[in-house]
């Protein structure tokens, strides 16, 4: 009943003591060929190991990220569960990358770092926080947690998910008529949707066109739910004042793609929320320990939705 880690070595030292610590019966292979195939009942990875048919007794697939569009879902045996990473590392992360995002696009950072390189004085009108409409697209774990921290500010807050919601304070949508109502009434878009077939190309021209002009994008999905060029046009048409994007497609950004230098455009390299080893070493050992008691999985992937 060997557990497998596939992922980077640092990571996996701090999994290795805090799996000897808490699950001591349990032994612990760091990297493919490390411990017989058969013998393994639980994988972390990022991507799917090759020869995945090798590990007849997997019970378990987890992913080291919060997103799972990386594995191959129609490859994996049905009876292997596969569950995403709920850890409070990323949650945090998010949340501070977000409000930070959204707080610039609210203080119109790019126009000032644009008016700082021109060396100009000019003090820009500014809404306040009340006056500010900041509307999620997801509200899963990250979404929810980051409507938390986007609370204090006092902005007005809504949100768009499959199933409908109920979160107190924040005006919630569903389905494609709750999507366009929404928008109409976004001035900061915030993107946490994980990559699935329906939200593959979500942030495209239609998208861009239903939000009031001079609206702002965060983005912190996935770099395939972005029509970059649909972006760039509403940013160039005014349509959009600016975008913080962390995400991209494909990744790493190519240096002669125009996301890199456009004025309005903050842009990071996929690190708004990492996954953290301590809490995940912690998150992936209780949940390990909840499938022994017969619980259910924290972040077990519904194979059906894609996420
Ligand atoms: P989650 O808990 O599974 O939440 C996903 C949310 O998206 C849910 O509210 C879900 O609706 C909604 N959703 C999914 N498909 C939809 C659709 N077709 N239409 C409308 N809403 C839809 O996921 P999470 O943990 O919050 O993570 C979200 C994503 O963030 C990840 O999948 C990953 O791609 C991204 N991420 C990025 C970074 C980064 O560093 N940039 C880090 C971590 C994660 P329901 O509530 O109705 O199910
Ligand atoms: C990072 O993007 C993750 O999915 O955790």
């Amino acid at each position: 009943m060997t557990f497998l880690f596939n992922s980077d070595l640092q990571r996996g030292a701090v999994f290795r003591e805090a799996f000897a610590r808490e699950l001591p019966h349990m032994p612990f292979a760091i990297g493919p060929g490390t411990a017989s195939p058969a013998d393994i009942r639980h994988i972390i990875t990022w991507s799917v190991p090759e020869a995945l048919e090798q590990y007849r007794n997997l019970e378990i697939l987890f992913s080291v990220g919060a997103g799972i569009d990386q594995f191959p879902l129609t490859a994996i045996p049905p009876g292997v569960k596969v569950v995403r990473m709920v850890e409070d590392g990323i949650i945090r992360m998010m949340q501070e990358y977000v409000t930070l995002a959204v707080l610039a696009l609210h203080r119109n950072v790019p126009a000032y770092l644009d008016l700082q390189r021109n060396r100009e004085w000019r003090p820009l009108p500014q809404k306040q926080a009340a006056d500010r409409r900041v509307g999620l697209l997801g509200l899963g774990v990250l979404g929810r947690a980051v409507l938390e921290s986007l609370r204090p500010f006092g902005f007005r807050l809504s949100g768009w998910s499959r199933s409908a919601k109920m979160i107190e304070g924040v005006a919630t949508y569903s389905g494609n008529a709750g999507l366009s109502q929404m928008l109409g009434e976004t001035d900061i878009l915030v993107c946490l949707l994980p990559l699935t077939d329906a939200t593959r190309g979500i942030l495209n021209r239609e998208v861009f066109a239903q939000l009031p002009k001079g609206a702002g994008l965060v983005h912190a999905g996935r770099g395939a739910q972005l029509d970059s060029h649909a972006l760039l046009t509403a940013l160039d048409a005014g349509q959009l004042a600016g975008a913080v994007i962390d995400v991209a497609e494909p990744e790493p950004l190519p240096g002669d793609h125009a996301l890199w230098a456009h004025p309005k455009v903050l842009l990071t390299p996929h690190v708004a929320g990492v996954t953290q080893a301590d809490t995940a070493a912690r998150a992936v050992i209780d949940n390990i320990k909840r499938y022994e008691a017969g619980l259910d999985l924290v972040g077990l992937v519904d194979r059906t939705r894609g996420y």
